[in-house]
């Protein structure tokens, strides 16, 4: 907003300084047409105008390169997020914050309160300000088709983050972007994860991996993918497994904690690896893992996703047994990238529109890398 007001104050300040010249012109001209009617203008009011003329028109130039150049380095870019409560949505929406104020663009940021409903109407607003660009996490993927009919419709360039649609869907609009990672490729590594264990998860030695899963919302591909691509790892390497109980956590410590405290109370040392779709779920399983008495690693493997710095501290100290690096930093620059391409008048073709950023295995080994 503040910029382009400054982009159009400046822009009108060089018209008005034009538009005078012109009129200086006009003025300094009709006399010297009408000469021959006995009006002419002397020599020295005629070199007077023309001096003020060129430093008007230059002054002119000046201002609308000044303009243009402003025009180029920022923008007013809106930015929705499903729900600002949400541990590893604030990493993230910081890293595109950092990125974004310091390449000079002016940045709004809406908080969806994970109510799609709540979520339009923002977007129609950031539309109704015009913005140049939208970068857009959805409250549910459900509502991509609508939110691209939309974005489509007001003509904005739009980069959606973090919760995927599906290629067809996006191909409706050739100028949106999907930035973030494959969600399958987090959950294979955490069985990865637990594979790497001397006894590969199987604590007891009764030739099965007996686990909980504590879910995020399953609404969404990350938590679909990771629930299954985390066991799938453990079979393909010819494990047996057995699943206790799969509960949906919604993404929420609290939530975490409080399913693997009911989970724990019932299981009791049948439960031999805790798999939670993210790390905030873990860090609250970590704490009824401790309340019950149990120490990870020795009687008991637990595994998150996202590399947040309370996960990155239990790794190091050895209370989980490892993390998947959810890169907030890169697929934030990443978005920002797409999002300049397409500020440039990029559009990109169906099947072209995913953009993904890798995971990274984290465990005692590697976890100062990340720290
Ligand atoms: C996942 C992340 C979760 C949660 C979720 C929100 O990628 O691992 O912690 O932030 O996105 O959609």
């Amino acid at each position: 907003m503040k910029l382009s007001k400054k982009v159009t104050a400046m822009a009108m300040a060089a018209m008005m300084v034009f538009s005078m010249t012109a009129c200086g012109n006009d003025s300094a001209a009709k006399p010297d047409a009408t000469a021959t009617g006995g009006n002419a203008q002397t020599p020295e009011t005629k070199a007077a105008t023309e001096a003020a003329t060129q430093a008007a028109t230059e002054a002119a130039t000046q201002a609308a390169t000044q303009a243009e150049e402003t025009t180029a380095a920022g923008g007013n870019i809106g930015v929705c997020i499903y729900k600002f409560d949400d541990a590893f949505m604030t990493t993230y929406r910081n890293a595109l914050q950092e990125i974004l104020e310091g390449k000079g663009y002016t940045v709004t940021f809406m908080d969806g309160k994970n109510d799609q409903a709540e979520q339009n109407n923002q977007i129609n607003n950031f539309i109704a300000q015009k913005v140049d660009a939208l970068i857009i996490n959805p409250v549910m993927t459900s509502a991509a088709d609508q939110i691209i009919d939309t974005v489509k419709n007001a003509d904005i360039p739009t980069v959606l983050i973090n919760r995927e649609p599906t290629a067809e869907q996006m191909s409706a609009y050739d100028k949106l972007v999907y930035v973030g990672c494959d969600a399958r490729q987090s959950g294979t590594m955490q069985g990865e994860l637990i594979l790497d264990t001397p006894n590969k998860g199987d604590i007891n030695g009764d030739g099965k991996i007996s686990y909980i899963m504590i879910q995020g919302d399953p609404e969404n591909v990350d938590a679909q993918y990771r629930t299954e691509f985390s066991v799938k790892a453990l079979k393909d390497a010819g494990m047996e497994v057995e699943e206790l109980d799969l509960q949906r956590g919604d993404w929420d410590r609290n939530k975490g904690q409080e399913i693997a405290q009911n989970d724990l109370a019932k299981f009791g040392d049948e439960i031999e690896v805790v798999f939670c779709n993210n790390d905030d779920m873990a860090i609250g399983a970590l704490q009824a893992i401790q309340a019950a008495g149990r120490k990870v690693n020795e009687d008991i493997y637990l595994v998150g996703v996202d590399a947040l710095d309370a996960a990155l501290n239990e790794v190091a100290n050895g209370n989980m047994t490892g993390t998947v690096l959810n890169d907030a930093k890169g697929q934030a620059a990443g978005a920002v990238e797409a999002m300049e391409a397409l500020l440039g008048g990029k559009t990109y073709a169906s099947g072209e529109q995913s953009i993904y950023v890798d995971y990274v295995k984290v465990t005692p080994e590697n976890v100062a890398d990340f720290q």
